[in-house]
């Protein structure tokens, strides 16, 4: 049974401290450095406003679209969200039912704490692994290799952390993973080779950022895998331009939730320009800071073609388990498509900039 009063995911995000202690609350909630981006992801909706048409025809209207060829009854996807068992005990499990419950796209992490092979059971429906590059060549075939035979129809390989930086927040709070929680997928991989450093050498760049994935990983895996390959993390123009050149199938519009650098913009400042550089029909997703269906809302107008959610699908989980998910993405749909009928907008497809007010016109 779910708990009085939850009508949006800012109610669930408001209970789940009641769920969860204080230092694991602090690593799923915050952000890096000093939190600018955490911030500026949510701040950069709460700037725009809806500009409503009046007697349109929305009879017929839905919110199913098609992304990578793939057909999606809305336009709300799980975000990959490492060590869901750190909110519940049944972690990736609870998503993937709740994904399957509310026809939901699901993409799971390579850090996910139960296996790629347990959740693909779980979830007939429409489901992505993201990636990430392991530090071995033949590790990283594996786990695209099992990816395929589960079924998962597209990888998400995520760029914009060679680096984890640490959550302020989270050392602050005392976190430290517990020792239950685990990568479950990358049990049997070989660990990082040990580097030896030059006099004077840092850690960081001939330690970690040797290991890091430069465009010759990124076309290594596009001539691996027959699936679609989308690229999780850009936020420059020029960069999308060139892996769409490369053959890359869409791309994330993103900066992980302001857990990479922080001090980038906004995912969502960041989407027109993008959308400017791979052209009108190259699939588009944005994450970072969507709370609710008139978030998805503006982020559709101003040129992405889906959203992810990533906090939210933790503070709901952390609640409820598989049922406060569901719910969670039942509330989102149900926001979104209260808002594209008073909009005027019967289809997604129909959600354009012009959809925005625009006060200097
Ligand atoms: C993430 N994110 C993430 N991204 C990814 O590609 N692989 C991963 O394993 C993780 N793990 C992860 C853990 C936690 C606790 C958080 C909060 C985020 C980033 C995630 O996919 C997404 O980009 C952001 O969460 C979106 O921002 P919101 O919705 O959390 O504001």
């Amino acid at each position: 049974v779910l708990p009085p009063g939850l009508l949006t995911a800012a109610d669930y995000e408001r209970l789940a401290p009641q769920f969860l202690d204080a230092g694991t609350l602090a690593y799923l909630n915050g952000g890096s450095g000093a939190e600018i981006t955490l911030r500026d992801n949510l701040a950069a909706f709460a700037r725009h406003r809806i500009l409503p048409r009046l007697l349109r025809d929305c009879g017929g209207g839905s919110t199913a679209l098609s992304l990578l060829g793939r057909p999606f009854h809305h336009p709300l996807l799980l975000a990959p969200v490492a060590f869901q068992q750190l909110a519940h005990p049944d972690g990736e499990r609870a998503t993937a039912r709740a994904a399957a419950a509310t026809d939901t796209g699901l993409v799971l992490s390579t850090l996910s704490s139960v296996t790629l092979e347990a959740v693909a059971a779980e979830t007939p429906g429409e489901k992505w692994f993201q990636l990430y590059f392991q530090p071995d060549r033949a590790a990283t075939a594996d786990l695209v290799r099992r990816a395929e035979a589960a079924g998962y129809g597209a990888l998400m390989v995520t760029l914009d952390t060679p680096v984890q930086p640490a959550g302020e927040r989270a050392t602050r709070a005392g976190f430290v993973m517990p020792a239950s929680v685990r990568a479950a997928n990358l049990t049997g991989y070989a660990p990082p080779p040990r580097r030896v450093l030059n006099a004077g050498g840092s850690l960081l760049f001939q330690g970690v950022m040797a290991d890091a994935p430069g465009w010759k990983d990124l076309e290594w895996l596009l001539g691996l895998t027959r699936l679609p390959v989308v690229v999780k993390g850009v936020a420059h123009p020029d960069d999308a331009a060139r892996m769409k050149a490369l053959g890359v199938a869409g791309l994330v519009v993103s900066n992980h939730g302001g857990r990479a650098l922080d001090g980038m913009p906004s995912a969502l400042d960041l989407l027109p320009a993008i959308r400017c550089a791979v052209g009108a029909d190259y699939p588009l997703l944005l994450d970072g800071g969507v709370r609710s269906g008139r978030d998805a809302f503006i982020a559709l107008a101003m040129g992405a073609n889906a959203v992810m959610i990533g906090r939210p699908q933790l503070h709901a989980l952390a609640v409820a388990g598989a049922l406060g998910v569901a719910h969670l993405l039942r509330l989102l749909r149900q926001e979104l498509e209260l808002c594209m009928a008073l909009a005027g907008c019967a289809t997604v497809y129909a959600i354009g900039p012009e959809a925005l007010h625009s006060p200097q016109l």
